[in-house]
């Protein structure tokens, strides 16, 4: 397989991806966290599994699938993203974490162990792959004969309001770049369920599940924060930082998104609705 086909999106996460990542990396730790649990409990990972976490950014998926699978199993954490492991391998070494491995590498074409794992798990990390039937073909290589595959993935945009919110209130002050075509790398790539079922079944896997959760997500703590969060990541914070917006237009933005956001806020943080596919196959 050719491997320059992810080149982007190396530029990408280690580049402004990355940085984004890391800065708000607190709140995106904890708001994403029961999302990838969910993951988890669908792949049943157990006492003593060897597990790959794919796109594992900063690790903490990568401990919690540690602390299930116990002193006697091994996790393998693979990013393209040196800026991200970095975080994750500093709080290994800070944890002293002995059964944990993180590699710098493209998942898509990355030489595993043949027949090794019993898991490849991900939160919201398969969504970047230049030849997405490719890479899952390249990771069932490296799972055991009945070995599982469970993520996390966005649905559509129209299914999660934190996007269309934040789209909504950056369309009052600037042309909205077109949608991402079907087969785009990118966050929202797996939201057609018939296309996820096509990529797994190409790839060779079977029993495929897709279980759809709505249910919220926590911009930030804060209101302030909520807005920086979502006028810099996410499909909003793409269309204003490719836009050539002045500064008063961004500020009139950040603005409009505060009063938007205004009616969500709880006791948890500014929490708005959201809805993933927990996916699931088996080898
Ligand atoms: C949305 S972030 C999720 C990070 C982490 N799983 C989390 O939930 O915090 C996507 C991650 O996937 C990584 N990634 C994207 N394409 C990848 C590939 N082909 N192989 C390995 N990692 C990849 C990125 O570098 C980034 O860390």
């Amino acid at each position: 397989m050719d491997n320059t086909v992810n080149a982007d999106m190396v530029e990408f996460w280690n580049g402004v991806g990355g940085q984004k990542w890391l800065r708000f990396q607190d709140n995106m730790k904890e708001s994403l966290k029961p999302f990838g649990h969910m993951a988890m409990d669908a792949a049943s990972i157990s006492t003593g599994e060897q597990v790959i976490d794919v796109g594992c950014g900063c690790g903490d998926t990568t401990f919690e699938i540690a602390r299930r699978v116990g002193p006697g199993g091994q996790v393998l954490g693979v990013d393209i993203s040196k800026s991200l492991l970095a975080e994750a391998t500093g709080r290994a070494t800070s944890a002293g974490q002995e059964t944990v491995t993180f590699e710098n590498a493209d998942a898509q074409t990355h030489p595993f162990s043949p027949n090794a794992f019993d898991v490849v798990f991900s939160q919201f990390g398969v969504m970047f792959f230049g030849h997405p039937a490719g890479a899952f073909k390249n990771l069932r290589s490296a799972l055991k004969s009945g070995g599982r595959v469970a993520f996390a993935t966005w649905q559509p945009a129209k299914n999660n309001e934190w996007i269309t919110l934040s789209l909504d209130v950056v369309a009052k002050h600037l042309p909205l770049p077109a949608p991402s075509g079907p087969e785009e790398p990118g966050p929202l790539s797996f939201g057609d369920t018939e296309r996820v079922k096509k990529i797994l079944t190409k790839a060779g896997f079977s029993d495929i599940g897709m279980e759809g959760v709505s249910t919220s997500f926590i911009a930030g703590p804060n209101l302030d924060y909520a807005v920086e969060f979502l006028t810099q990541l996410g499909p909003a914070g793409r269309a204003i930082t490719n836009s050539e917006a002045n500064e008063e237009t961004k500020s009139r933005i950040a603005g409009d998104m505060r009063d938007a956001l205004g009616a969500y806020e709880t006791d948890r943080g500014v929490e708005i609705g959201s809805a993933i596919w927990v996916v699931t196959a088996r080898n």
